[in-house]
């Protein structure tokens, strides 16, 4: 069973890696950011204040996994409240297990976040850090926040998204940085086949020394 876990900025183009590996190996995928972003949902849904811990823990607790196919969650209100609700320690607690669970698949899994590698799956074979610079970020955002139909200009994007990096890198709980053996890749200009191919070439490295210990 191997696990390939990946970390990141957000929009850096983690989430389409993952897929793609997912695909590429027989893998099951877990975007984990949805979990954070389903609670967020139901906190403001229920009209609370994503900052208020208890609220926030109470909906992780009751967390519906059906909630995480409604496309709803990829919206920018949703995503902000998702980085406000992450930084309570009893809110990724009331997650961790779903995720340990998930990862245990005996196919293997690919999980993509922002504290896989460090502390959901510390001893997952492979980890990837994805990162790319703030305005591309930015500007692949804004066209894909667009195409859902939402009114929402690049500066404003640009702009929630150094508030939420500045959040999930300098919180406390399970802040984002690339674990001591991930292997770090800018995406900033690179395609998709590009950065599919380099994240496939660090696996089957790996993967094959691996076998090569195991033999
Ligand atoms: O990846 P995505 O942008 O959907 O994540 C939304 C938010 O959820 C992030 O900004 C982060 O605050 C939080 N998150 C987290 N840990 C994860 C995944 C997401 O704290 N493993």
């Amino acid at each position: 069973m191997s696990v390939i876990a990946i970390d990141g900025t957000f929009a850096s183009g983690k989430g389409t890696l993952g897929k793609a590996l997912a695909k590429h190996y027989g893998f099951t995928y877990l975007d984990t950011g949805k979990l954070y972003r389903a609670v967020g949902y139901a906190v403001l849904e229920a009209g609370l204040d994503p900052a208020d811990a208890g609220a926030a823990a109470q909906a992780a607790q009751d967390l519906d996994v059906e909630v995480l196919s409604n496309p709803i969650l990829k919206s920018g209100d949703v995503a902000v409240a998702a980085s406000k609700v992450a930084v309570h320690s009893q809110v990724r607690a009331a997650l961790l297990k779903f995720q340990r669970d998930f990862a245990h698949d005996d196919v293997g899994a690919v999980l993509d976040g922002r504290d896989i590698g460090t502390v959901i799956c510390p001893h997952a074979q492979v980890k990837l850090y994805v990162d790319a610079e703030p305005k591309e970020r930015a500007r692949r955002r804004h066209t894909e926040l667009t195409g859902y139909g939402e009114d929402i200009t690049y500066e404003t994007v640009l702009a929630q998204l150094a508030e939420r990096d500045h959040r999930d890198k300098t919180r406390k709980e399970a802040p984002l940085i690339p674990a001591d053996d991930a292997h770090l890749i800018d995406t900033t200009h690179l395609g998709i086949e590009a950065v599919l191919s380099a994240a496939i070439k660090i696996t089957d490295a790996i993967l094959a020394m691996r076998q090569e210990s195991i033999l």
